[in-house]
């Protein structure tokens, strides 16, 4: 523990007298006036060191039941670290200097945390192990989730094969085709594997295994024993695949330039977005379509800057004159508006149906020619067991059973898959079905 504090309260009130006297002494013309200030100088002087004193003298307090806590913590921490290792534990360091906060780490904390491995092999504890031992090491820990030969179980990680495949489209990374130091290997599992049993490896083990992988990646043979030793010296397949990055040296300085601000366009528009409704099916394959939940409250950039107002909530002013009084609208007016404004409903329907010329299934079935078309009755899609039920009764959509289901999905046909929760507004309902028949025929 420091004892910088109680060192402090003489050096706090010395420095102040003296400092008081140093001032008579250096003017040393004495006139009573001056004399009077002095004097006042040289109390005030007492009573800061007074106060000084009273700051230190806390301090002080509050740093020895500090020193107490600490010692409480590291004694606790070496009756634990003792009980869990069994052996011999060394003597905590006593408390650093300098603050007086927390103390040395003990030998056997730092080593416990110091397990990383450099790719020349520096860090490697002392070991060694075989492909032939690890096989089993691996079947026992490892196979359940990584397959027995590094296969890959369901989706967990593939750690064998895949070689020559990076530039592919969907290129298969593995320690084999992938990982350019096999340093990594080995700190990776020594340090997080067997998943959710982290730790739990000897080196030995650790070894065997690695020699198992690179068995299982055809690098090696099942005899060649992987140690300490001749660790540094393998060299993995995708060795050179890496580059250094050196864009701060090479390109950063470019881009320090002004910022070209000619030619601007007037105003951006986002047309797309980033957020995708994804299903992936059990089968295999993707449904990625764009989520056009939120169209409205895209933003549009102008030169002014970005604007965020939804078309529905613009100034009320900017809508009437926008659109100028007009004569009463046609029959003819009157359903194409509706078809437009179905049109939009259905952006609520898009991610996951389409309609139209060839439109396919996508999440949810496509809607072409629903009037009359039998419930659940496409063939090919896989409808949850109550539209099931309701196609084996042989029902069919009219309109009638179209808006009921569109209202409430969920109480409509309970135990539908289709997450949509409905349309509250009656005109939306109206506005969809007329749509559907129109585009869907
Ligand atoms: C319970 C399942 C499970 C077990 C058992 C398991 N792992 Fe893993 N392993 C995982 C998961 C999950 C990941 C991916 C972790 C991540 O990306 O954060 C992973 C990642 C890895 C990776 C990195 C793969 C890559 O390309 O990123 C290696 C190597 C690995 N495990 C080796 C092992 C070894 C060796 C054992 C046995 C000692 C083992 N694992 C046991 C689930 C498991
Ligand atoms: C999040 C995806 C999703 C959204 C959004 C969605 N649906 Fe669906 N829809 C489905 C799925 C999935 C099914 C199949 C339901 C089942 O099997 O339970 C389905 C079924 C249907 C059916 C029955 C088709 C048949 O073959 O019997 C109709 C009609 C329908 N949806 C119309 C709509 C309309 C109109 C909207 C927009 C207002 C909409 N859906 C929004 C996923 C969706």
């Amino acid at each position: 523990m420091s004892k910088s504090p109680n060192f402090l309260i003489p050096a706090a009130g010395g420095a102040a007298l003296i400092l008081g006297v140093g001032y008579g002494v250096a003017t040393n013309q004495y006139t009573s006036s001056k004399l009077d200030v002095m004097e006042l100088q040289v109390e005030q002087a007492q009573t800061a060191a007074t106060d000084a004193k009273a700051v230190a003298e806390a301090e002080v307090a509050r740093a020895a039941e500090m020193e107490a806590k600490a010692n409480e913590v590291q004694e606790a921490a070496r009756i634990a670290l003792a009980s869990a290792g069994g052996g011999s534990v060394s003597e905590p360091a006593p408390l650093s200097d300098g603050y007086g906060l927390g103390r040395l780490a003990l030998p056997e904390e730092i080593a416990a945390w110091d397990v990383d491995v450099l790719p020349d092999g520096r860090g490697l504890p002392e070991g060694s192990g075989n492909a032939f031992d690890g096989e089993e090491i691996f079947a026992e820990k490892c196979g359940s989730c990584h397959g027995d030969f590094g296969e890959g179980v369901d989706n967990w990680p593939v750690l064998a094969g895949g070689f020559d495949t990076l530039a592919d489209e969907d290129p298969v990374k593995t320690v084999g085709s992938y990982w350019p130091h096999l340093s990594t290997v080995y700190d990776y599992i020594y340090r997080s594997m067997p998943f959710g049993q982290a730790g739990t490896l000897t080196p030995d083990e650790t070894y065997a295994i690695v020699a198992y992988i690179l068995y299982s990646n055809d690098l090696i043979d099942d005899e060649f024993e992987l140690s300490h030793e001749n660790f540094g010296e393998f060299e993995m397949y995708n060795a050179n695949g890496f580059v250094i990055d050196d864009r701060p040296e090479l390109e950063y300085s470019q881009w320090r330039a002004e910022p070209c601000m000619e030619n601007c366009k007037e105003e951006v528009q986002v047309t797309m977005r980033s957020v995708f409704l994804v299903e992936t099916p059990p089968e295999g394959g993707s449904n990625s379509v764009m989520n056009h939940a939120r169209d409205e409250a895209l933003p549009s950039f102008t030169s002014s800057g970005a604007s965020f107002i939804p078309a529905s909530t613009a100034p009320a002013q900017e809508v009437a004159t926008a659109a100028p009084a007009e004569e009463a609208p046609t029959e003819a007016d009157q359903g194409v508006d509706l078809i437009a404004a179905g049109e939009k409903a259905f952006k609520k329907c898009s991610a996951c149906h389409k309609i139209g010329d060839g439109a396919k299934n996508g999440v949810g079935p496509h809607l072409n020619a629903l009037m009359g078309r039998p419930i659940g009755g496409i063939e090919g899609f896989k409808y949850s067991n109550v539209f099931q039920a309701a196609a084996d009764e042989g029902r069919v959509w009219d309109e009638e059973s179209l808006a009921a289901f569109l209202a409430k999905p969920k109480e409509y046909f309970k135990g539908t898959k289709m997450s949509f929760a409905g349309f509250k507004k009656e005109e939306d309902l109206v506005a969809i079905i007329a749509y559907l028949r129109e585009v869907g025929g």
